[in-house]
């Protein structure tokens, strides 16, 4: 699968924009949607969003944990 792959097709949102946005920090569906509208449409692709987000994070270095209050 290339990055030139459409993977929203509804928003036409390919692979590539969504790792993108992902490395930009949007590490969340919700956080997806909201800057690429990806899943807005029909909703089909949120499975396939998904895939790239947990590929994507599973490769970051972790993100600092909240602690205390
Ligand atoms: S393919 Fe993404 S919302 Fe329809």
């Amino acid at each position: 699968m290339s990055d030139d792959d459409l993977i929203c097709i509804c928003m036409t949102v390919s692979r590539g924009e969504i790792k993108q946005a992902i490395q930009a920090g949007n590490q969340s569906i919700d956080a997806l949607k909201a800057t690429l509208f990806c899943c807005t449409g029909c909703g089909t692709c949120e499975s396939r969003v998904q895939a790239i987000l947990d590929e994507c994070v599973k490769d970051a270095a972790p993100l600092p944990q909240k602690t205390g209050t």
